[in-house]
């Protein structure tokens, strides 16, 4: 696992006021079957070229928040608590046509599954054109080319090969790891100053995956992109993020450098979660998974820290009182109990 060094563009971050500020975010989904709580005291800041990676265990509520976050939510969804800002509009209060012109222009988005979210029968080409003549006054390096011809730049962009001949290709016609770097393509097409990639490399073998992974962080650093990585795999977060925040149960209990974070990890879940994670050079025999499950989110009794159950340093006030994560601070931890 290579903790790897941070960019020049997040370490002078810290300095400006960040793209994306969310505060105090709680959303649960009211369903037949219960309420799930699914965020609650959610406190994150992402700035100006940082690529920030966002892990948790499955259930963890990495999808929900950066969904929520952009405003795309289930209809059963309902966002009591908080606020989200992005570069100073807040976003919970922006009308949808608002919502609409930045996503895609400003933020864009990766979806997991890049079949399934590119469209099975239109050409890529012209699925990258569309995207482009919706953001017509998006910025471009190349403003004068036609759409075809930017659609092909977009192509060559994401290293795909022969761009002239595969902007006419569907996606059927494309492996996986091409499929993927089509869908890269898509999201930056419009130089968004925010990027949300959703377990952007699932499905794909190691190889792949890393050059997808080099692909976009590669593009990330030139274009000054700030980016949130969601990925149950710290590993792959450990290789490519500068920041990483630790999710558990809709809470975010960690926020520290990705050096930091391995280095001292502060939240009990978060050093359980690193030594369950495989590395180069660790046996088998080391690996120890973290104890326990994550709650039901319908609960109604469920714990103010949420890992308390699990924990084996909980105390009486764990079950009561609710630990926040301040996202200000470089090594931020909701535990009342942490490592020191
Ligand atoms: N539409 C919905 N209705 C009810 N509950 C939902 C809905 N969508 C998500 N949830 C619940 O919200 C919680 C968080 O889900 P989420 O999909 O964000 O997890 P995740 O961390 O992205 O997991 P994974 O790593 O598997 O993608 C889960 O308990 C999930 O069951
Ligand atoms: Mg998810």
């Amino acid at each position: 696992m290579n903790t790897s060094p941070t960019s020049l563009a997040a370490e002078s971050a810290g300095a400006q006021p960040p793209l994306l500020s969310v505060r105090d975010f709680a959303l649960e989904f009211r369903t037949r079957s219960g309420t799930v709580r699914a965020l609650q005291n959610i406190n994150l800041d992402l700035h100006k070229g940082e690529i920030v990676g966002l892990v948790g265990e499955s259930g963890s509520g990495k999808s929900v928040l950066s969904y929520a976050m952009l405003g795309i939510s289930d209809r059963a969804a309902k966002v009591t608590q908080g606020s989200v800002h992005f570069g100073g509009m807040d976003l919970l209060r922006a009308d949808e046509s608002t919502l609409a012109d930045l996503r895609g222009r400003e933020i864009s988005m990766i979806f997991q599954s890049p079949r399934t979210a590119l469209n099975p029968i239109r050409a890529v080409g012209h699925q990258i054109e569309d995207v482009l003549r919706r953001h017509a006054a998006a910025r471009g390096p190349n403003l004068s080319e036609s759409l075809k011809q930017r659609a092909i730049s977009a192509l060559r962009e994401v290293a795909i090969a022969d761009p002239e001949r595969r902007v006419n290709a569907y996606p059927f016609e494309l492996s996986g790891g091409m499929c993927q770097r089509v869908m890269i393509a898509l999201a930056l097409a419009c130089r968004p100053s925010l990027l949300v990639a959703d377990e952007p490399t699932t499905g794909l073998d190691v190889t792949t995956q890393a050059a997808v992974m080099d692909l976009l962080t590669g593009l990330a650093r030139e274009r000054n992109m700030a980016t949130l990585f969601i990925t149950h795999d710290l590993g792959l977060a450990a290789d490519y993020c500068d920041r990483i925040i630790v999710m558990h149960a809709g809470h975010a209990v960690e926020s520290a450098s990705t050096r930091a974070l391995f280095k001292h990890p502060r939240h009990p879940y978060t050093a359980r979660l690193i030594t369950s994670t495989p590395t180069d050079t660790m046996r088998l025999e080391e690996l120890a998974p973290v104890p326990g499950w994550l709650p039901d989110l319908r609960r109604t009794d469920l714990p103010a820290c949420r890992f308390s159950e699990r924990c084996d340093r909980a105390q009486a006030k764990c079950h009561t009182e609710a630990p926040t994560l301040d996202a200000q601070v470089d090594h931020a931890v909701a535990c009342w109990y942490p490592n020191s």
